[in-house]
């Protein structure tokens, strides 16, 4: 098998101009970063990359704008913050890529930055469109991927842009995510758990599905398990529910079944009748039709950490509830503290992913020790199926 094609320091970039492919999207409320994790893991690289003084041209995408330009979505307060962090210039671009978008930087000094407005403005992107892919290219001279948790995707900026350019490079930080979950994965140790969370089953069907064969507990968490408390013909009042779930619920619990994986979900839920409200513990066969499952309930949450204590290895990506209100962000801190506490005392192997799960233990006082902490959402999960991901194949 070929191997990726890392950065290696040794390499001459001085005054050449690096197109460097990062994971800039952080949470935004009303413009204001939520959470920093994901501009703060890539100061250490561009920093050296000023000191080699390479002139360095930053693309990345900010949530999911579909081709449209949408202000909500902008990387302004990505760019500002970068500002205040890095001691050198730092450039916004807010134009069109074509032919001439070239001649427009020619200010760029060494040790110099510009940051592109979210690539995912231009609907070419993520249709990986091979003349867009080449424009982007004829920005720079080499092209480094160092956003491991976008190389799931099939776009121009992860992918058809190594096939206009003549050298591309893995990242400092993709190297460090391949090979900590590379090793997790050959030295994992049975019980294997699996613990997934978030809201949309129908983008981790294939996942799961893969998983079940792999690992020997699921634990759905979050509001993905109200289609499975659905499917088990529970009332869950205005409950996030994905239409037309009946049938992926049905596929993994055949499955499961064929593949011996047991599902767990949730027994009890807190609720309330609205986000910013207080937690109430409802029975799973009580929910009212004006309540919302928000969280774990606390019997739940025993269970969860029985199977934990039991487990060797736990793989976990998405949160177990609206974290974002901390009455309900007790099941996800929870189940970060006794993984946690296992990781140190019991030497569980643990390997966490997603940038919600990272945002949720930040907000937490607490300090957490997990084998691996990935900022990857999608591209973790996958990668763990061991998919062969378009943007590292095109690395190596
Ligand atoms: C993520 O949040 O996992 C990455 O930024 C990729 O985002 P996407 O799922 O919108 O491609």
């Amino acid at each position: 098998m070929s191997k990726i094609k890392y950065f290696s320091d040794n390499l001459d970039v001085q005054n050449k101009t690096i197109i460097l492919r990062l994971d800039l999207n952080v949470p935004l409320n009303e413009k204001k970063i939520q959470d920093q994790t994901r501009i703060l893991v890539n100061l250490p690289f561009l920093k050296n990359l000023i000191k080699k003084k390479a002139k360095i041209l930053i693309i990345s995408h900010l949530g999911r704008p579909e081709g449209v330009k949408n202000t909500e979505l902008s990387l302004t307060p990505i760019y500002k913050f970068l500002k205040e962090q890095l001691e050198t210039n730092v450039f916004f671009f807010m134009g069109d890529i074509n032919e001439e978008t070239k001649s427009k930087f020619s200010y760029l000094k060494e040790g110099e930055i510009i940051l592109l407005e979210n690539i995912r403005f231009f609907k070419k992107e993520s249709e990986n469109d091979d003349s867009f892919a080449k424009k982007l290219a004829s920005l720079g001279d080499i092209y480094i991927n160092d956003a491991f948790s976008c190389c799931h995707r099939e776009q121009a900026s992860i992918h058809k842009i190594t096939k206009h350019i003549g050298k591309s490079y893995a990242g400092p930080l993709l190297k460090k995510e391949v090979n900590a979950i590379s090793s997790v994965i050959q030295n994992k140790k049975e019980p294997v758990t699996c613990i997934i969370g978030g809201s949309k089953i129908s983008s981790k069907i294939n996942v799961i599905t893969n998983l079940i064969k792999n690992v020997n507990n699921i634990i759905i968490v979050g509001a993905m398990a109200n289609n499975f408390l659905k499917f088990k013909g529970f009332k869950v009042g205005k409950s996030l529910i994905e239409k037309n779930s009946e049938k992926i619920v049905s596929t993994i619990y055949a499955d499961a079944k064929k593949y011996n994986c047991n599902i767990f979900i949730p027994e009890d839920c807190n609720v309330s009748t609205n986000f910013e409200g207080r937690a109430i513990t409802k029975k799973q066969d009580s929910i009212e039709e004006n309540e919302i499952i928000l969280d774990l309930g606390p019997k739940t949450l025993k269970n969860i950490e029985n199977i934990i204590d039991q487990s060797s290895t736990i793989l976990w990506n998405g949160p177990a509830g609206y974290f974002e209100n901390k009455n309900f962000s007790v099941g996800t801190l929870s189940i970060a503290k006794k993984i946690s506490e296992n990781t140190s005392k019991k030497s569980l192997i643990s390997i966490l992913g997603g940038g919600d799960t990272i945002s949720a233990l930040n907000k937490s006082d607490n300090k957490f020790a997990f084998t691996h902490l990935s900022t990857a959402g999608g591209a973790f999960l996958e990668f763990l199926e061991g998919k062969d991901l378009p943007g590292l194949n095109v690395l190596k």
